[in-house]
């Protein structure tokens, strides 16, 4: 039997392109998606879709019981640069939505969960370089704090309660569709639509800042593979490192230029450098190769070409 998924907080960047391929993977009705409001008119329109809010235990629940629901992701989350705004608020949605649903999943009515984490669970302290599965973790954003508390709460509700929930560390995420929201990696999408719409972009991050990165494609591709794993190759509970690339601004503006030679880029860096400074470089991802096959496909020129390729579609240029 086919299982029946609800999806928290599809309107966001990867909530957006998940519920579709979940829907081709599963059945459209096989998918229901939620989120807060309904921004995403294109999504909501495309198949079974509620409002719901990722902090109402009771919501989350009936909505459950109603669809008959038996696999949650929660991709609702306050990020990184908005968290440093919000404190309390990215506290709240971020540790409350996921007790609603790991204690779900506790009381046997969800069967498995998928929660993402972050390379924001790393810190000043971390090894920066190929960082490991298992490491020094002291982050120093809200975002970061939550994340790496969630973890701890996954695999201890999967030791506890044997409840079947799994995990990844995103890094940065690149996509056409839908916008990233709050982030500190958001400039590697903005920078995509500014080449486009102005021939220029300016960016918050110094030119020599080296972050881990990923095309949505790949995302999507390691989420549905992960979930699809047999529960004895998922030997990580807490969440797993995910890696493919690694870029800076300045090579990210160097590929968009070898496409459009005019393309220029300046850098004003602002509160989000002493974010980006805190993480990592690059992962060390071995554990999610070996464990569930994780590979990836894109690198740093062939997103570029199909980011430039998309967006030129979108805009129409
Ligand atoms: N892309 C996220 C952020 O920048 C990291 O998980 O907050």
């Amino acid at each position: 039997m086919s299982s029946k998924i609800l999806i928290i907080g599809a309107c966001g960047q990867i909530g957006t392109e998940l519920t579709t391929k979940l829907r081709e993977i599963h059945g459209v009705d096989n998918v229901v998606a939620s989120d807060i409001n309904t921004r995403n008119l294109d999504l909501v329109n495309a198949g079974p879709f509620v409002i719901l809010d990722a902090k109402n235990f009771n919501a989350i629940k009936d909505c459950c019981i109603n669809n008959n629901i038996d696999t949650i992701y929660l991709m609702a989350a306050l990020l990184s640069a908005t968290g440093e705004k919000y404190p309390m608020e990215a506290w709240d949605l971020n540790m409350n939505s996921l007790f609603h649903v790991l204690n779900l999943a506790k009381g046997g009515q969800i069967k498995k969960v998928f929660w993402p984490s972050s390379i924001a669970v790393f810190g000043p302290t971390t090894p920066k370089e190929n960082t490991p599965q298992h490491t020094i973790c002291e982050p120093t954003t809200v975002y970061g704090i939550t994340k790496q508390v969630g973890e701890r709460w996954c695999e201890y509700y999967h030791n506890k309660y044997g409840v079947d929930v799994r995990s990844i560390r995103y890094p940065g995420i690149i996509s056409h569709k839908a916008m990233p929201g709050g982030g500190t990696t958001d400039y590697a999408v903005e920078i995509y639509h500014e080449a486009i719409k102005e021939g220029k972009y300016e960016s918050f991050l110094s030119k020599n800042t080296n972050l881990p990165m990923m095309f949505m494609d790949d995302a999507i591709k390691a989420t549905t593979t992960i979930m699809a794993a047999p529960s004895e190759k998922i030997n990580i509970r807490s969440s797993y490192n995910l890696s493919a690339i690694s870029f800076t601004p300045q090579e990210i503006a160097e590929s968009i230029k070898a496409e459009m030679p005019n393309f220029k880029i300046s850098y004003k860096p602002d509160f989000r450098q002493a974010i980006a400074d805190s993480w990592p470089s690059s992962i060390d991802d071995s554990e999610a190769r070996n464990d569930w096959n994780w590979s990836h496909d894109f690198n740093l020129r062939n997103m570029t070409s199909e980011m430039l390729i998309q967006l030129k579609k979108k805009y129409k240029y």
